[in-house]
């Protein structure tokens, strides 16, 4: 594991950004698999501007999401497949028939989750996993449970987790409650797996994450068995990391 320290957001965005795009430059034909939320918004924003400079050419990556909520038509604000286009879709060169999300609106839930893990088991995997972490140690949607589940599969969003995305929509009653999200197998078989943090409301998990027992009940202490993560994380989000294992980090 490395952890890369950053001053702040900008500098966390861009050590992600060039982890990202050295992948991509190594392997164009590369699977990246990719979040949403507000962690990876600025790491997008570099890459759009790589691209849009000719350094970067995404014409060959092909990508899968992680996840998408349930009943959200790919043309709703709020969706993650209008969030992707938002920030990274619509501004760089990809190949939207390469591009993979979960269909929010598929009739039949159980056959969209077989089907998305027929879409990753037939594109040979993920190169590289891009992982932002709940407040409850969520990765992906995999919320805390009993076991680590293994495919892609529908999830009731915990309380933490509505409270937490409340933020993005107008009211919390507005929050979706189900959401599909690829499963930890996926994730854990990627050939690397980079995880963006960022403020100090991520520094307890994260830091009982990478240092704490590896449980279901906390999902992103599962990276810790991944031979290849990097931790790209700002000051604040690795306060407790710093002060209890600061040799891990490097600046
Ligand atoms: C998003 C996703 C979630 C987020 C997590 C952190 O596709 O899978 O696991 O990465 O909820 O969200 P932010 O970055 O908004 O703090």
């Amino acid at each position: 594991m490395r952890i890369l320290y950053a001053k702040d957001y900008e500098g966390m965005s861009f050590n992600a950004a060039k982890v990202l795009a050295s992948v991509v430059i190594n392997k164009p034909g590369c699977v990246l698999g990719l979040a949403t939320g507000s962690s990876p918004i600025g790491m997008y924003k570099n890459l759009v501007k790589w691209c849009g400079d000719g350094i970067l050419s995404f014409s060959k990556c092909r990508t899968v999401n992680l996840d998408e909520y349930v009943g959200l038509a790919p043309d709703h604000d709020m969706s993650y497949a209008y969030f992707m286009r938002d920030n990274l879709f619509g501004k760089i060169d990809i190949d939207m028939k390469n591009v993979n999300i979960p269909s929010g609106l598929a009739a039949d839930g159980d056959a969209e989750c077989a089907r998305y893990d027929a879409v990753i088991e037939s594109m040979g995997g993920v190169d590289i996993q891009l992982l932002g972490i709940g407040n409850n140690g969520h990765i992906g949607f995999n919320e805390p449970c009993d076991h680590f589940p293994l495919g892609t599969h529908k999830v009731t969003l915990t309380e933490s987790t509505i409270e937490a995305n409340k933020r993005f929509f107008a009211s919390k009653d507005d929050v979706p409650r189900y959401a599909y999200t690829m499963g930890i197998g996926p994730i854990v078989r990627a050939r690397k797996v980079l995880l963006i943090a960022s403020g100090s409301g991520k520094a307890e998990i994260l830091e009982k994450s990478l240092f704490g027992k590896v449980t279901p009940e906390v999902p992103a202490s599962i990276l810790q068995m991944i031979p290849d993560l990097v931790v790209c994380a700002d000051e604040a989000a690795l306060s407790l990391i710093l002060e209890k294992h600061p040799e891990a980090v490097e600046r």
